[in-house]
């Protein structure tokens, strides 16, 4: 398992040296956890704001008047609308922005406001599996190409009528290597989004992708790998989404809450 950073410690008291030191800490193991927070929708975003630019797309999810927070929750309006994103079902194994051709908003916050304690998370790391091949392997893996598009009903299913299908669907995609080397660190990591991959080339000889994901995944999901997380209020997690992968097991209580947030981390290496 892998042991992320946590602590009680009050984000608003980091300053920059101490940002630097968490950034660092996120790129390496993946994951960092702040517990017993008490932050609102403005403090929240000033801590983000302090790692780099955030995303604001002002779609359904984000609040007006917090265009930088998406709800993440499957509670619904009285009629039947969707209130945040991903709705209540599980969630395979992602990273944010997997079907988009640029990927810079590499850091991802989640901070509980209503928790469910039936809801798990998962984080899998994606830069210690890359360390413990061989060279040889190492090699291998670094010669492959994939290419990367949103299909629905993988990660997860979504109604055709479903507002989050529109704007998961006009990604156009990309193709990028599977190992990618980290802007920050300039360590090797997979980007192993395995719902996204619709094709994979060894060199520029195309290989059958699918055949290619099942001999990953035991190599990568590995439990030495992982670490597993049930949020309860006031739980900030933050992720680097080049060395991490995350899923998500279903919603019980649709009451469940979390504010996302998605940053780059251009203030900390400015
Ligand atoms: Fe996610």
């Amino acid at each position: 398992m892998i042991i992320p950073y946590k602590t009680d410690r009050d984000i608003l008291d980091l300053h920059k040296g101490d940002l630097k030191r968490l950034s660092n800490k996120i790129h390496k193991e993946g994951v960092a956890v702040f517990h017993d927070q008490d932050l609102n929708e403005e403090q929240l975003i000033t801590v983000q704001k302090q790692f780099g630019i955030c995303e604001a797309p002002d779609l359904f999810m984000n609040p007006k008047e917090y265009p930088e927070i998406f709800l993440v929750t499957g509670k619904k309006d009285e009629d039947g609308n969707k209130l945040g994103m991903f709705g209540d079902t599980e969630l395979g194994w992602h990273s944010n922005g997997n079907s988009r051709h640029n990927i810079d908003k590499i850091l991802i916050s989640l901070y509980c406001v209503n928790e469910d304690v039936n809801t798990t998370l998962s984080v899998c790391n994606t830069t210690k599996p890359f360390y413990d091949l061989t060279e040889d392997d190492q090699e291998y893996w670094k010669s492959i190409t994939v290419r990367l598009k949103f299909q629905n009903n993988t990660i997860y299913d979504l109604e055709e009528n479903d507002p989050e299908l529109e704007f998961m669907s006009k990604n156009k995609g990309s193709i990028r290597k599977l190992v990618g080397q980290h802007p920050h660190t300039g360590e090797y990591y997979f980007y192993f989004p395995y719902h996204f991959i619709t094709k994979a080339w060894e060199g520029t000889t195309p290989i059958d992708h699918n055949e290619m994901i099942e001999k990953l995944k035991p190599i990568i999901f590995r439990s030495k790998y992982q670490y597993h997380h049930v949020f309860k209020e006031g739980d900030l997690l933050m992720m680097d989404q080049f060395t991490s992968l995350h899923r998500r097991t279903p919603i019980m209580d649709n009451n469940r809450l979390l504010w996302r947030l998605a940053s780059d981390f251009s203030k900390i290496y400015e």
